[in-house]
């Protein structure tokens, strides 16, 4: 029987650090969950000052938690191995990893098909839209059917358990910005695929960046943004690169108004607020609210307001806590 659940989930469009929230509290969890995507997602997580990047691997792995990997999430065999190894070689007990077995399985197939005909959406070109169409048409390939048995999951969670969103709510495949969107639900709601009552979920917390950043083609962030050069200092001190495809991200100030809407559709409870020392380093701050921006004198003023505007407005949301780049909460 599960005690609590709490869910990590992104409030924007991807790369708000969940990653690194999760791998710092994976400790006070029995289970640390993945419930959607797969090698598309770009977790980096810095454990003793060695940065790691993963996939499809929860972040509790760092923690050395059991980590799950949901019925909603799709894999790449052989990168999830390359995955594993690279773990091992790091000194962590990848016989923690165990996934779900009606998770689907992507195939070179769905990776020619959406290199072929995606690329104008700006996909990951991970074969994520095609594995998730087959499953819908009933001809895709579950874990079941192709993986070691030792691999598969098919218990009950029990205790404590953390769960770990990719994307985020305006890459998801019913509320975000279609058709610039993923293929899987990023809600929180969705973590309740995992097998979970929503009567045990408790914290939903929220994590969004002070700017924000669109990896891949959305038309809220027109292309004249690249030429700003204050943005492009975002960009670069930020190292907003990213972190499965290697491309830059377009930035913009953060759009306040999006966020407040994020927050309320999904319940909130708690928000982080992750990079503010990058704006500090860039010495302007600036975000959109109401359509219009509103420059600030410094950090602290914009960080009131956004607490004034947030906490006014969205009735679940009880906290905010504003974070660094690599500092951890
Ligand atoms: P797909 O998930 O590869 O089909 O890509 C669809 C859209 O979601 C594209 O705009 C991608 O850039 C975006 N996307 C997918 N996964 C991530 C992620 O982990 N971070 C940020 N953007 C993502
Ligand atoms: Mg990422």
């Amino acid at each position: 029987m599960t005690e609590s659940v709490d869910i990590i989930y992104g409030l924007a469009w991807g790369d708000e650090g969940k990653g690194k929230i999760t791998s710092a509290m994976a400790k006070n969890y029995d289970w640390v969950c993945r419930w959607n995507g797969g090698p598309n997602a770009g977790h980096t997580v810095y454990v003793n000052g060695k940065k790691y990047k993963t996939h499809s691997v929860p972040s509790g792995i760092f923690a050395g938690k059991k980590c799950v990997i949901g019925p909603g999430c799709v894999i790449n065999i052989s990168k999830m191995l390359e995955e594993l190894r690279m773990l091992t070689m790091a000194g962590f007990d990848v016989n923690l990893v165990k996934i779900h077995p009606n998770a689907h399985i992507i195939t070179e197939d769905h990776i020619a098909y959406d290199k072929e005909h995606l690329s104008h959406l700006g996909t990951t070109a991970q074969g994520i839209a095609p594995c998730y169409s087959d499953k819908a048409l009933r001809r895709g390939k579950r874990a079941i059917e192709v993986l070691e048995p030792n691999w598969i999951w098919d218990g009950e969670l029990s205790g404590k358990v953390l769960c770990e969103g990719a994307q985020s709510v305006w890459l998801d495949i019913d509320h975000g910005d279609y058709p610039y969107v993923t293929s899987s639900t990023t809600m929180p709601y969705g973590a309740c695929s995992l097998g979970i009552s929503p009567k045990r979920v408790n914290r939903i917390i929220g994590v969004a960046k002070i700017y924000d950043t669109k990896s891949g083609v959305d038309p809220l962030f027109p292309q004249t943004l690249w030429n700003d050069p204050v943005l492009n200092k975002i960009i670069e001190l930020g190292g907003e690169y990213g972190s499965t495809t290697g491309r830059k991200r377009l930035v913009n100030w953060l759009n306040l108004d999006k966020l407040k809407k994020a927050i309320r559709l999904t319940g909130c409870t708690e928000l982080i607020v992750n990079k503010c020392d990058i704006l500090e380093q860039v010495g302007e701050y600036k975000l959109i609210h109401g359509n219009e921006v509103n420059t600030f004198v410094s950090l602290h003023s914009m960080k009131d307001y956004i607490t004034g505007v947030l906490l006014n407005t969205c009735t679940d949301l009880h906290q905010i806590t504003w974070s660094g780049d690599v500092e951890t909460i």
